[in-house]
């Protein structure tokens, strides 16, 4: 087995013999976009619904559970909401300050199996400059540190980083399906396909570098395939295409498959030579969903990773058809990235899924590098 996945499980919460009392310190990741009422709408829950695996599994064996995470990119965003949804589902305290006489008090008094949550780390300078100096009290309090939130572990953030080298630190079971399901994608092969789409390159070219000479297929959508088309001499008229890459070293590379027709502005569906110098593509068009079907339907490996269209406009329809093709076909299927988890989701298609990473920026990153810092920092101890 790679060495990193067995060094994750080794450090898997589920090989600490005995943690009845002990006290637990547990960083999840809940970031969830909150509808306009400033409440969770239960069709985004997914990820705090994933979170409770780690959290059930502590309390039943006894230990108290002190929850970390946090919410949106603003400091002064509260995990208030999200607690409240929490509450709907198991009996969970809320800590709203950071004081360390409060902290004390309420870790202190704290029942075998009682679950705290304390507000957004981000609300703390420390947490993203990884100084875990904010968290003295409530460290010096617990047994034990438990990282379950795989999907900002690519930052080398305090409640990630800097806390696991000051406590025993273990991996939650969700962390370890991460690592178990996106190790076994990195081994691509010639019957894997690769689905990218959404309008940032960011991550996604080194794994489409990285990808491209295993893979069968690298089906392109979304307004990455804009840059492609672009340079393939395609006139893509208005549409936003990514400039921050140079693609030229893989352009003319066959196995790359872009997008045949597409959705314009109108919502009319034009030959991809067809864009005009005022069209916007937003979508891929029937021929193309048809196309990547084919493909699709001859993989034993699906890697899919951002949107086909511009789904937070209403685009969705090629990334609704190209999740029915997947749910459709029998390979082993893998997905990540919020808006594509999203589209399977919404589509009620999760089931026919074999793993849906919580991951965005992480996934893809331990999809080139097979670690992040958030692992490197507990089996390096
Ligand atoms: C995510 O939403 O991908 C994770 O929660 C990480 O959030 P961040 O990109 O704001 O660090």
């Amino acid at each position: 087995m790679n060495t990193v996945v067995q060094q994750v499980l080794d450090r898997s919460i589920e090989t600490v013999d005995d943690l009845k009392g002990k006290r637990v310190l547990l960083r999840i990741d809940v970031n969830t976009s909150l509808g306009d009422n400033g409440v969770v709408d239960p069709g985004e829950d997914w990820r705090i619904v994933k979170a409770y695996q780690t959290i059930d599994y502590l309390v039943n064996h006894g230990a108290c559970v002190v929850v970390l995470s946090h919410i949106g990119r603003n400091p002064d965003d509260s995990l208030k909401p999200i607690y409240d949804y929490m509450s709907e589902y198991r009996t969970i305290g809320f800590i709203p300050t950071y004081d360390s006489t409060i902290l004390e008090t309420s870790i202190t008094g704290m029942q075998h199996g009682s679950v705290l949550m304390l507000e957004n780390v981000r609300q703390h300078p420390g947490e993203e400059v990884n100084d875990s100096s904010f968290l003295n009290t409530v460290i010096e309090l617990c047994d034990y540190y438990v990282n379950d939130a795989f999907s900002v572990s690519h930052r080398e953030h305090a409640s990630v980083s800097d806390v696991a080298t000051r406590l025993p630190a273990y991996f939650g079971l969700q962390f370890c399906d991460e690592v178990k399901n996106l190790t076994k994608t990195r081994e691509a092969n010639e019957n894997t396909v690769l689905l990218l789409g959404g309008a940032k390159f960011d991550t996604k070219f080194d794994l489409l570098n990285q990808f491209l000479p295993k893979v069968s297929y690298a089906l392109v959508g979304g307004a990455l395939a804009n840059v492609f088309l672009r340079e393939r001499g395609i006139n893509i008229g208005a549409s936003f295409a990514d400039d921050a890459v140079d693609i030229s070293s893989m352009v003319t590379n066959d196995k790359i498959v872009l997008p045949i027709d597409a959705v314009d502005q109108h919502g009319d569906v034009i030959h991809i030579d067809q864009v005009g110098d005022e069209d916007m593509i937003l979508d891929i068009g029937p021929e193309t969903e048809q196309l990547f079907e084919t493909i699709i339907a001859h993989a034993d490996t699906i890697l899919w990773n951002g949107p086909m269209g511009k789904y937070e406009d209403g685009y969705t329809a090629g990334s609704i058809a190209v999740a029915d093709s997947i749910a459709k076909s029998d390979a082993y299927s893998v997905t990540g990235g919020g808006d594509t988890a999203t589209v399977i989701l919404e589509e009620h298609l999760e089931e026919n899924f074999d793993f849906i990473s919580t991951g965005g920026g992480a996934m893809l990153d331990f999809l080139v590098e097979g670690t992040l810092p958030g692992i490197d920092v507990i089996i390096n101890k």
